[in-house]
């Protein structure tokens, strides 16, 4: 048996919206050519984010009846503790209404003017988060993530003598924590390796100073634990998730990703200190720390996902389908970072598109091309998002979770070939308007001339 089908049947359906090219062509001068601002009905197929976008079952949807909206202390958020604390070993859990919230209350109580947060990468909003605290966010990735197109197995991982030297020349007291981003969005979707994660943490257990997880994939994280590092392949993704959580001495996470929740997250802690201070902040801005801004029945909701996806046939399917839009995609000729990632393919529009220049916006170029073409919706992770700052031209496809069929992904793959059959034709942009921040969210462009 080659075929990995989707491990569920589809009770509830969403109807999707056919339009026509020139419906498309209208939509997208009316939005002045960014796909944030089309409105989401009149897309087919949305690879935006896979952030929120995850359909739930029916455990799920049974357990959110049962949400217990008490103020304080109420059964749900400890449902939601008890299992946290099963999967991560952590003390304090201090729910938040989503990734970034806890991000803020993490940074905000322990980052200082001065203060530097190495990262194997920064997400957006973490980076943000750090340097509104007024300290500085390093990205120590490992050398061999440059080449976007070796195929490595854990290209995710962090440079640990860049992190020895950081430390060193910065000393201690200047980094309050270290972070790993599993699975590394920012790079790729790529996973960190279990080796990696013992030797980041034995260069920050030697100069006292805390290991965090930016935790929102750790399950396609394990899994790509599973199937590549050696020593485990005979583990659960449970009890490698396990593991990697008993290395660190917290985490953020988005319950938007691997807990197949629309909304949530969370910040733990071994800190007793920590966790009265964060606390203390949860209150004053998200609310009291047995909801910390949810309702109940989102925390049931996260709850059972964190279970769920930690099923080995879902993690199967969720890998092998992601990668079956890589290879089909690569195997035809179109330059996407390599390997596949667990929760995203990434395009390179800079080596696809070599005659439009960075100036010119090659991965916004592609974006708007396969909207135009087969009304599908990506992001431009490149010059759009990051400026001067940016290494690559990508173009994400991100896959959200339980959502999309074969078929789905086999349509998409036919629109991405046939535009780049004509990618010579494809034209630059240039911008008309940006905000002074984030401004992908919002700029406005124009074909170039
Ligand atoms: N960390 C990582 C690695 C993320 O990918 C995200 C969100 C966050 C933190 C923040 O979580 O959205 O719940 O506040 N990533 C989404 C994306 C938005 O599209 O990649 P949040």
């Amino acid at each position: 048996m080659k075929t990995v089908i989707e491990p569920f049947r589809i009770r509830t359906v969403e109807p999707l919206r056919q339009t026509t090219p020139q419906e498309r062509e209208q939509y997208l001068v009316e939005a002045g050519y960014n796909l944030f601002l089309i409105d989401a009905r009149n897309i087919l197929i949305d690879l935006l984010t896979d952030s929120g976008t995850g359909a739930m079952s029916t455990e799920q949807w049974a357990a959110m009846m049962r949400g217990d909206e008490s103020y304080a202390g109420s059964e749900s958020f400890l449902r939601l503790r008890d299992a946290v604390q099963e999967l991560t070993g952590f003390r304090h859990v201090i729910p938040t209404h989503q990734g970034r919230a806890a991000e803020r209350i993490l940074f905000h109580v322990t980052c200082r003017p001065g203060h530097v947060v190495p990262n194997n990468s920064h997400f957006d909003t973490t980076r943000a988060n750090i340097e509104q605290a007024g300290a500085r966010a390093v990205d120590l990735l490992c050398p061999e993530a440059a080449d976007t197109q070796a195929r490595l197995p854990f290209k995710g991982n962090m440079d640990v003598e860049a992190l020895e030297r950081l430390v060193q020349a910065e000393g201690r007291e200047r980094i309050p924590l270290i972070m790993l981003t599993v699975t590394n969005n920012s790079g790729g979707g790529q996973p960190v390796s279990l080796a990696n994660i013992e030797a980041v943490k034995s260069v920050a257990a030697r100069h006292g100073i805390p290991l965090y997880l930016d935790a929102c994939r750790f399950a396609e994280n394990a899994y790509f634990i599973h199937l590549r590092e050696p020593a485990y392949a005979s583990w659960t993704p449970k009890q490698i998730a396990q593991k990697m959580f008993s290395l660190a001495d917290g985490c953020t996470f988005s319950a938007k990703k691997d807990a197949f929740a629309n909304i949530g997250g969370f910040l733990c802690t071994n800190d007793d200190r920590l966790a009265e201070q964060e606390k203390e902040l949860l209150i004053l801005t998200e609310g009291f720390p047995t909801y910390g801004g949810l309702a109940g029945r989102d925390l049931e909701a996260i709850a059972v996902g964190l279970g769920e996806v930690l099923d080995p046939d879902y993690l199967r399917y969720r890998i092998a389908s992601t990668e079956y839009l890589g290879r089909l995609i690569s195997e035809a000729g179109v330059p996407i970072v390599q390997p596949p990632g667990g929760h995203a393919i990434y395009i390179d529009a800079g080596r696809m598109l070599p005659h439009i220049p960075r100036a010119q916006f090659p991965g916004q170029a592609l974006a708007v091309e396969l909207y135009r073409h087969g009304s599908i919706r990506s992001l431009e992770i490149g010059s759009v998002m990051f400026g001067d700052q940016a290494r690559h031209e990508l173009l994400r496809l991100a896959i959200p979770r339980r959502v999309y069929t074969q078929s789905h992904i086999d349509y998409v793959v036919e629109i991405i070939l046939e535009v780049n059959e004509r990618r010579e034709r494809i034209r630059g942009f240039e911008t008309v308007s940006e905000p002074p921040f984030l401004r992908h969210f919002s700029a406005r462009f124009r074909p170039a001339p």
